[in-house]
């Protein structure tokens, strides 16, 4: 039985030649592959190959385990352990040029559903930033050697990091939520890589985070650091477009945000 260390050593090497690979790619110029659900929603030339690489290589070291991938799609295994990989969580910062982008890799055991699953392993790595966030299951979340830990008090407010996805006809009412949350906050973080933003609270270096319509692979990794890091994490029911709504923070702020947001 291989221990959630292990796994995240597994996670934490292949990311680290998966981020290589993408900044690499990055300096060389950016093609834009296809759009997604919406034409705002981009899918890159690289994006595909670095999960080529990343299933490649968690093929070689973990053959009977399951993958599920934002662009190559799933695979089942035999051995109880799915990898949910984002090649590239931030695809529209890294076609732009920005550095706020991350691949983000977890070993979950348990159905394919972020309300489900137990996460064991996770590692979200910003290769243009260079941070690599790590957590394995009961062994706490680490930048380096830092242990990392949820902040439990904001005198002056939350600071509050949130995304509004690329479906405008979504904006509306992610606006209302918004609107529903400032309440609590000193002020808004737009950062646009929902990994970053899960291992930004982990590390504390934001209060709290919601968005709505996050799928498995964004969050994955980035929910197992917030949790080890000391903070609670929540999937909730999809709302009238099916989008869940993620929120996590240090507890106390957590429920102050589920009752503002949620009623
Ligand atoms: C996106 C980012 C973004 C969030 C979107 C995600 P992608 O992931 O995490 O912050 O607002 O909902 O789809 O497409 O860049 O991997």
């Amino acid at each position: 039985m291989t221990t959630p260390l292990e796994l995240q050593d597994i996670a934490v090497e292949i990311a680290t030649e998966a981020g290589d690979l993408a900044l690499r790619r990055r300096t060389e110029g950016v093609a834009i592959a296809a759009s997604k659900s919406t034409l705002a929603d981009i899918v890159t030339e690289a994006d595909r190959e670095v999960e080529a690489l990343i299933r490649e290589r968690l093929a070689a070291a973990r053959p009977d385990d399951g993958f599920v991938g934002e662009e190559s799609g799933n695979a089942e295994g035999e051995s109880g352990v799915t990898w949910i990989v984002d090649p590239i969580d931030g695809t529209v910062n890294y076609a732009f040029g920005m550095p706020s982008y991350a691949v983000s890799i977890a070993a979950v055991t348990g159905p394919v559903d972020p309300g489900e699953w137990t996460a064991l392993a996770g590692v979200v790595h910003a290769p243009a930033l260079g941070e690599t966030f790590r957590a394995a299951a009961g062994h706490g979340a680490w930048l380096g050697g830092r242990r990392l830990a949820v902040t439990t008090d904001a005198p002056a407010g939350a600071l509050l990091a949130t995304g509004l996805g690329y479906d405008s006809a979504t904006h509306a009412g992610d606006l209302e939520t918004l609107g529903r949350a400032m309440p609590l906050a000193r002020d808004i973080r737009r950062i646009g890589a929902a990994s970053l933003d899960l291992a930004f609270v982990a590390a504390g270096r934001l209060d709290g985070y919601f968005e709505r319509g996050l799928k498995p692979w964004d969050v994955a990794a980035g929910r197992l650091l917030v949790d080890e890091a000391g903070g609670k994490t929540g999937w909730f029911e999809p709302d009238a477009f099916g989008r869940p709504l993620t929120i996590v923070a240090a507890p106390e702020l957590f429920e102050r945000l589920r009752a503002a947001i949620l009623g």
